[in-house]
């Protein structure tokens, strides 16, 4: 068997509590990119991915859904437009899906929990503190902010219970170390944050039991307690390959892991209490964690229970899987917070895609074609005068891009890219192929040389944004004709791979350029809509406590009257003018303000109903005698009014009671 070099790397795996939204997605496309990078290069891969399906959060929320637990992760992991599916769509390459339901993974956690057990890393005591519930994390008093979670900011609860505890304590000093003394963590300025916050004012034993829920992880041993739901997930990254299960076979393999990418609020987990668990169980510790920034929204974390959710579905349907995933790894530096916006997202595809690399791309191919009939010809002329800092810049590039990668420096890898796509265009504006065509005969083979170094520079940098945008980095080498062998990790080092008689092969333009305002109005009127549909279909005003005598109720003069004649006011967005035949023999004139919902013409001839014995009122110099009575709702924040139509066969005047 080949003995290939392995790699193996994770995202972490997802809480199946609301749909996943941009945020999440830019997590699992950097381990995607870096995943398909490492098979790039050689590498044998294992990418994993997949949901955290336990807790109290998830289990309050399916009661809340009226469904089990596992009918309401199901529903988000599998179903439609589910975690799978978008994961699909965003052509995620995981190697491998878990999720912590899973039996192998279940039985594995009893046997890790109680070895810890075993071995004395886990104790029995009594569990007094905070918990914040959508965070799923205890506090001690002291780690509060304001008396409020230190993480998400939101109210936490008294907890105490009997519960397993963690010696989290015991390996303090070597998690110290760890952090500080080596490049477990990355980037380094997460170092301070760890140390500064959690370690120097003294690690704490960390609860791993609970036995106020049932969602989870029974502990086998003590029936009534569930084991805390970060053990339960870390542990994942193990089990998904086999540790203390048969359902797979690959911890030999690919234990420890080379990277696990993590958002920056879970780097506490996966750098303290994750290698503390292992250091306990007498396990390697994962060559690295990375964890990366956040995305915003107007300077804001993304969250659903804010209802500032960027959806990707949407943006993927509208601009393109790869422009989405291009975007994302392009505009933001992996290890920093980065502001989200459709604009930023629009000029973006407009100015690197659609500008750079798709007019590149489009120029060359249709000058093959218009100048040599789509096939290049042997005969081809160099001038290193002319071509030599081009030549360079595209030869180093793999170096270069190579240098980024490895340090998970994604925008800078294809910041290196763009550079020699940008220096191509201006070279095709220095040497102005069209100038040359004028005379095929002396500048045939200049003009073909001219040509074969734009292909080659549109080879190279496709197969080294095969990562970012797979199915638009083959199209493009597709067109470009590239043959297999120029298509690999080797070959994007290796200036001249293209056979100089290439043909190149027309296709659809892969970035088509994108009207910003009108985009962005579009996208508005989305939001708003989809803002509108998630108001409550209907509300009512409630009913009124408040008795009223029969009496009083019976001073109300509630009459039949027929629309005679109906008007706009002048000047009035509201007002209806009313002349109404209400059986005295003289009209009587109501003015109403529901000109919103009704054309004068509509309602003339129509039976309505009107309370006739409240005192005049004057409206835009008009009177008003009485009131007419309509129904109103409100329908998705909408408000709605119908007037209250009777039988035309009631006459005019006839009392309602
Ligand atoms: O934390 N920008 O799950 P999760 C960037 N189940 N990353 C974001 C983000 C944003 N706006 N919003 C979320 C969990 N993420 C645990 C993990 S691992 C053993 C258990 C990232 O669904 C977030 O930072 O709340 C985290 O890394 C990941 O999405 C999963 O978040
Ligand atoms: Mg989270």
């Amino acid at each position: 068997m080949e003995n290939k070099k392995r790699f193996y790397i994770t995202t972490p795996i997802y809480y199946p509590s609301d749909k996943l939204h941009i945020g999440h997605t830019y997590c699992t496309v950097a381990t995607d990119a870096m995943a398909r990078y490492k098979r790039l290069t050689g590498y044998d891969v294992l990418f994993l991915t997949g949901t955290d399906e336990h807790g109290q959060k998830i289990e309050d929320k399916a009661k809340e859904a009226g469904v089990t637990p596992k009918e309401f992760v199901d529903r988000i992991v599998t179903g439609e437009k589910g975690v799978l599916d978008l994961w699909k769509l965003m052509n995620i390459s995981n190697d491998r899906f878990i999720r912590t339901t899973d039996d192998y993974h279940v039985a594995a956690i009893q046997k890790i929990f109680k070895k810890m057990y075993e071995n004395g890393d886990i104790y029995k005591g009594k569990y007094v503190g905070k918990y914040c519930k959508p965070c799923e994390s205890f506090w001690t008093e002291s780690q509060l902010v304001d008396g409020k979670c230190p993480d998400c900011g939101r109210e936490v609860q008294d907890a105490e219970e009997e519960a397993y505890f963690f010696r989290l304590s015991k390996y303090a000093d070597r998690i110290q170390h760890l952090l500080e003394d080596t490049d477990f963590l990355e980037p380094r300025s997460r170092v301070n944050e760890m140390v500064n916050n959690f370690i120097k004012p003294g690690l704490e034993d960390l609860c791993v039991s609970r036995t106020s829920f049932t969602w989870g992880v029974p502990v086998d041993f003590d029936p009534g307690h569930v084991v805390y739901v970060w053990v339960d997930a870390l542990f994942n990254y193990t089990t998904a390959l086999g540790f203390m299960n048969d359902k797979y076979d690959d911890y030999d393999k690919f234990w420890p892991a080379d990277v696990h990418f993590v958002g920056k609020e879970i780097v506490r987990f996966h750098s303290i209490i994750w290698p503390a668990m292992l250091m306990s169980m007498g396990m390697p510790l994962p060559k690295k964690v990375f964890g990366h920034g956040w995305l915003l929204l107007d300077g804001g974390k993304m969250s659903k229970s804010k209802g500032n959710v960027v959806d990707p579905y949407l943006l993927a349907q509208r601009f393109g899987v790869d422009a989405l995933r291009f975007f994302l790894l392009r505009t933001f530096p992996f290890g920093s917070d980065g502001n989200f916006s459709n604009e930023a997202l629009i000029n973006t595809i407009n100015v690197d895609l659609a500008n750079d690399l798709g007019n590149l791309l489009s120029r060359t191919v249709s000058m093959v074609g218009k100048y040599f009939g789509g096939t290049l010809p042997q005969q081809q002329a160099e001038d290193p005068e002319k071509d030599r800092e081009l030549v360079e810049l595209v030869s180093t590039l793999r170096s270069r891009y190579e240098d980024q990668m490895e340090h998970f420096a994604f925008q800078n890898a294809l910041a290196e890219i763009f550079k020699v796509i940008g220096r191509a265009n201006k070279y095709i504006d220095e040497n102005t192929p069209w100038v040359l065509a004028r005379d095929m005969e002396a500048n045939g083979p200049r003009l073909a040389g001219v040509m074969y170094n734009l292909l080659e520079v549109l080879r190279i940098s496709a197969v080294l944004l095969t990562p970012f945008i797979p199915q638009s980095s083959a199209e493009i080498l597709r067109q470009i004709g590239a043959c297999e062998a120029c298509q690999t990790w080797e070959s994007a080092g290796q200036w001249g791979s293209l056979r100089a008689d290439v043909t190149v092969q027309r296709g659809e333009n892969l970035f088509p350029r994108i009207d910003l305002d009108k985009e962005l109005a579009a996208l508005e009127e989305i939001a708003a809509q989809a803002k509108k549909a998630a108001l409550p279909a209907l509300e009512v005003e409630p009913q009124l406590t408040e008795k009223v005598d029969f009496d009083t109720f019976c001073k109300s003069d509630f009459r039949a009257v027929k629309v005679k004649d109906c008007q706009n006011v002048k000047k009035s967005e509201k007002l209806l003018r009313f002349t109404l035949d209400d059986g005295t023999g003289t009209d009587r004139q109501i003015l109403s303000g529901i000109a919103k919902w009704y054309k004068p013409e509509e309602l003339i001839g129509k039976t309505l109903m009107a309370i006739v014995n409240l005192p005049p009122r004057k409206m835009m110099g008009l009177e008003s005698n009485g009131m007419l009575i309509s129904a109103t709702h409100t329908e998705h924040g909408e408000e709605k009014l119908n007037l209250l139509m009777l039988d035309d066969k009631i006459p005019a005047g006839a009392k309602m009671c």
